[in-house]
């Protein structure tokens, strides 16, 4: 059953996200993720920050980032939604042939280097989490990366960023549960990925 849940969110996601830990890839440079937001607080903070809490996937005590919780939540999250979705789960048979066969290497890789990704993206300057895989180009081209054989179209980008919004949702941030205390966090999130598909989509 575990395998099989695996399997689906394999399917879709993009890895997206969210740990082994083959990150620090030297294959390529990494690119420096996009800024955030220039005053106020930092995108991550604002989806949790550096405040301790206990990690839900971990032994009680192990305390993990609440910010870095949010994400990695949405990211394993996005997974799931991304392995359903008949639209864009095709990029991802790299990944999924490797679940399908009992090895999870590369869909924990995967994962933690989307998380941290997020992390340095969002504003996070916890060294731990400073992202050291591919660049965004090198990733999502066949040339540079054996885990993509297809160039990503504008259609499939788009459709990727819908997943994340429900993987959000799934995660009780939607346009309703923001509209009081942080409205604009959708929006920005959302520009903030919409920086990188000029890259992506090549
Ligand atoms: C919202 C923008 C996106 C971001 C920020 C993003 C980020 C990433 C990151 C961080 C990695 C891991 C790179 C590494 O470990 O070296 C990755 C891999 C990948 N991405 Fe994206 N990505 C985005 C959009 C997309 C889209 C739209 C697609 C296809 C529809 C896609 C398909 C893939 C695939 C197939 C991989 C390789 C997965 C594997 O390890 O097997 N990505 N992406």
């Amino acid at each position: 059953m575990k395998k099989q849940v695996i399997l689906a969110a394999i399917c879709l996601t993009t890895a997206s996200v969210f740990y082994t830990s083959c990150k620090k890839s030297t294959t390529t440079t990494a690119t420096t993720p996009a800024a955030t937001t220039p005053a106020g607080p930092t995108l991550y903070t604002r989806v949790g920050g550096t405040a301790m809490v206990q990690d839900p996937q971990a032994a009680s005590g192990t305390m993990i980032e609440k910010g870095r919780l949010t994400l990695r939540s949405v990211v394993d999250s996005a997974i799931y939604v991304i392995a359903a979705d008949a639209n864009i789960n095709s990029y991802f048979h790299v990944l999924l042939a490797e679940v399908g066969a009992g090895n999870t290497t590369g869909f924990s890789a995967l994962s933690e280097n989307f998380t941290d990704f997020l992390c340095t993206a969002t504003g996070s300057t916890n060294t731990a989490f400073v992202y050291g895989g591919k660049s965004m180009k090198d990733a999502h081209n066949p040339t540079y990366s054996s885990r993509i054989t297809t160039l990503v179209t504008s259609a499939a980008f788009d459709q990727f960023v819908t997943d994340i919004g429900t993987a959000l949702a799934k995660n009780g941030v939607t346009t309703a549960s923001t509209a009081s205390t942080d409205p604009n966090l959708i929006p920005d999130l959302v520009a903030l990925l919409e920086t990188t598909k000029s890259t992506i989509v090549q």
